[in-house]
């Protein structure tokens, strides 16, 4: 990332449509929510979504939250069932993250959602973060706005020391009033899982869904080790992984980077002119085209540089390479 200037807008009416106008743009912008900064980009804009993994740091695909308007928003990207209806109706707007499985037809990009087939979505209750999401009439993807690793930020300032020449602008909002981030609970499966606990109490929630089955790790620390089948389970292929091909066989796809072997049956290109940043948000889109084609009986990955969004896209390809 070529550090630039950030832009520090006040939230007033021009600063935040100049926000909305960013976001739209495919660019990155911190703001304000009730519970810390987020670090925005759109969620439908897969390289605007890897702008967030890259201007982060973060070595690996944590799946992000699309944040909403309104619950009515939120609900055409997953599938609401009466259990997240009566919620959303109890503590939407506010610090409530709530996974579902992933509508078709969402147009959220797959690296948002880390590849999985649930997505977290999410309304704010702050004033300003409503406004600016209302202008910019699409999800938008928001992990806390701090780099990988530190905590979150709650004020403007806090941001910029954080990600100052990395992002295009911060709308500052004044501090946040929760100041710890929102509860994730898993609403995808039959019993309800607490996620993460946040700013919303767990007894309040189990006041209107009965009792909440809690996640053994704490899923708030960026890449905590987490349990398969539970939060750590991530997007894997059915066909079976083979990393830093420098062959591929005819019954193999490819997923490619850079000049393509020659000889596969099917061919994914991640980029083309080796850029990682381009190849990350392609990942989950290239591993789910070749996974679907039936006469696959492989996908060979050739090797990518551990630079950039380079280590990211290698974790995430060594566990789904790693013996199931
Ligand atoms: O308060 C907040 O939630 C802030 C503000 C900006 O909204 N955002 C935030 O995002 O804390 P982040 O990316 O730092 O944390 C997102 C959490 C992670 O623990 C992640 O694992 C979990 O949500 N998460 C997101 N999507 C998930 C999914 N599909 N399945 C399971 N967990 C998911
Ligand atoms: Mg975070």
């Amino acid at each position: 990332m070529q550090p630039r200037m950030t832009e520090l807008l006040l939230a007033d009416q021009a600063g935040i449509a100049r926000a909305a106008e960013r976001l739209r743009a495919g660019e990155l912008v911190a703001f304000g929510t009730e519970t810390v900064y987020g670090l925005g980009g759109d969620a439908t804009n897969a390289q605007a979504v890897a702008g967030i993994f890259a201007a982060k740091n973060r070595p690996s695909f944590n799946p992000l939250i699309s944040h909403y308007a309104s619950a009515e928003a939120a609900f055409t990207d997953v599938a609401a069932d009466a259990r997240a209806h009566l919620v959303a109706q109890r503590f939407w707007p506010g610090p409530l993250t709530l996974v579902l499985p992933r509508s078709p037809s969402s147009q959220v990009a797959l690296l948002t959602g880390a590849g999985l087939d649930s997505l977290a979505v999410r309304v704010p209750s702050h004033p300003v973060a409503h406004a600016l999401l209302r202008q910019v009439g699409r999800p938008v993807a928001a992990p806390s706005a701090n780099r990988s690793g530190r905590v979150s930020p709650t004020t403007a300032a806090h941001v910029l020391e954080e990600l100052d020449g990395r992002i295009a602008a911060v709308l500052d909002s004044g501090r946040c009033q929760v100041g710890v981030e929102s509860t994730v609970l898993d609403l995808s499966a039959a019993s309800p899982v607490l996620l993460r606990p946040g700013g919303v109490a767990l007894e309040d929630l189990e006041a209107v869904l009965g009792p909440i089955q809690i996640a053994t790790v704490d899923a708030s620390a960026d890449n905590a080790p987490r349990s398969p089948g539970m939060l750590m389970s991530h997007y894997a292929p059915a066909l079976a992984v083979r990393l830093n091909a420098d062959a591929v066989s005819p019954t193999e796809g490819l997923l490619a980077f850079g000049t393509p072997l020659a000889g596969a049956a099917e061919m994914f290109q991640l980029s083309a002119r080796g850029d990682t940043t381009e190849a990350a948000a392609r990942l989950f889109e290239g591993l789910r085209y070749l996974d679907g084609i039936a006469r696959l009986h492989g996908i060979a990955v050739m090797p990518i540089p551990q630079s950039g969004l380079g280590r990211a896209i290698n974790d995430r390809l060594r566990r789904a390479a790693a013996p199931r």
